[in-house]
């Protein structure tokens, strides 16, 4: 597989047999993790053989690990862009070179969508619309302002972007709903920590904190604890993943919702991958499904939790 001689479009595996070059965004968080275990265990599940590359949260690696994937005419490459733009470039030499590229968990801004086969993952904005829908419910019966603070995921990515518009969309309907103070944490647990550090000395009187993944939620419960507050009680939390960490703290009353982004996209990317290879045709989106979990939900679905 791999070296083409078919004349096929993506070099389109001889033995039969599809090598994937997947580039991913990094290690940042569990959410991650368990992404790229399914990606790895769905591979070998399929007799996929996988070229795999961390690009530690930076776009440029992304680009030379596909550009690499491109020189070893792997049969389909695979990647979860960092950020949503500056792809068009690279998108087009894999195009050139007649290689399959499927978007996975994360979009890209290109306007031109035949630079990719599919886009498998998330619709981010909906989980944003989620978390605000709880929010709107928990708080109806307040009549006073209710102060919000925001941990961004990395800046200039889909999941960023999208879960900050879905969750302004829907608070923004009541004036009530302020949001105080957002900035990055990176989707990182350290990053959250200290920049929800920074937001409890600037603002004393936070009610809701909304972080755009676990990690970062985890990260400022340490904060939180650490100013002598109580998370759950003085400061409400919605995070978005709902890995087991995450899920021990909301079944524990220290987060009070999870919304899930399913981590486990393994299996349907080597299905589509498959289809790709042969040229059949494959929807343009598939968008993962995915649930939310209260405190009750979050202890019943703990004992078999996956990750
Ligand atoms: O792109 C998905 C997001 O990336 C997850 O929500 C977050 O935890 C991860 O780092």
């Amino acid at each position: 597989a791999g070296c083409g001689g078919d004349g096929g479009s993506g070099g389109s595996a001889d033995d039969g047999k599809i090598t994937m070059g997947f580039s991913q965004v990094g290690a940042e968080s569990g959410w991650r993790t368990a992404n790229t275990k399914s990606v790895q265990g769905a591979a070998a599940a399929a007799g996929v053989t996988l070229k795999f590359s961390d690009a530690q949260q930076k776009q440029e690696n992304q680009i030379k690990a596909i550009r690499s994937y491109i020189q070893q005419k792997v049969d389909v490459i695979a990647f979860s862009p960092v950020v949503e733009s500056g792809w068009d470039t690279v998108l087009k030499e894999a195009k050139n070179a007649s290689i399959p590229v499927i978007l996975t968990d994360r979009a890209v801004d290109s306007a031109d969508t035949s630079l990719y086969k599919t886009f498998l993952g998330s619709d981010f904005v909906e989980e944003g619309r989620k978390a605000g829908t709880w929010l709107t419910e928990e708080f109806k019966d307040s009549k006073d302002p209710v102060n919000i603070v925001e941990l961004q995921g990395t800046t200039g990515s889909a999941p960023a972007n999208d879960r900050k518009a879905g969750f302004a969309e829907v608070i923004g309907a009541d004036p009530k709903f302020k949001v105080i103070a957002s900035q990055t944490g990176d989707f990182t647990r350290a990053k959250g920590k200290e920049v929800m550090e920074a937001f409890l000395k600037a603002n004393p009187d936070i009610d809701v904190l909304y972080a755009h993944n676990d990690d970062m939620g985890l990260g400022a419960i340490e904060a939180i604890e650490g100013a002598g507050k109580v998370p759950g009680k003085d400061i409400k939390i919605i995070t978005i993943d709902a890995v087991k960490d995450g899920m021990q703290a909301l079944a524990d009353g220290k987060i009070s919702y999870i919304v899930e982004c399913s981590p486990l996209l393994g299996p349907q990317l080597m299905d589509l991958a498959a289809k790709a290879v042969k040229g059949e045709s494959i929807p343009a989106r598939v968008v993962t499904e995915e649930t939310t979990f209260t405190q009750e939900q979050a202890k019943e679905a703990l004992p078999s939790r996956q990750y």
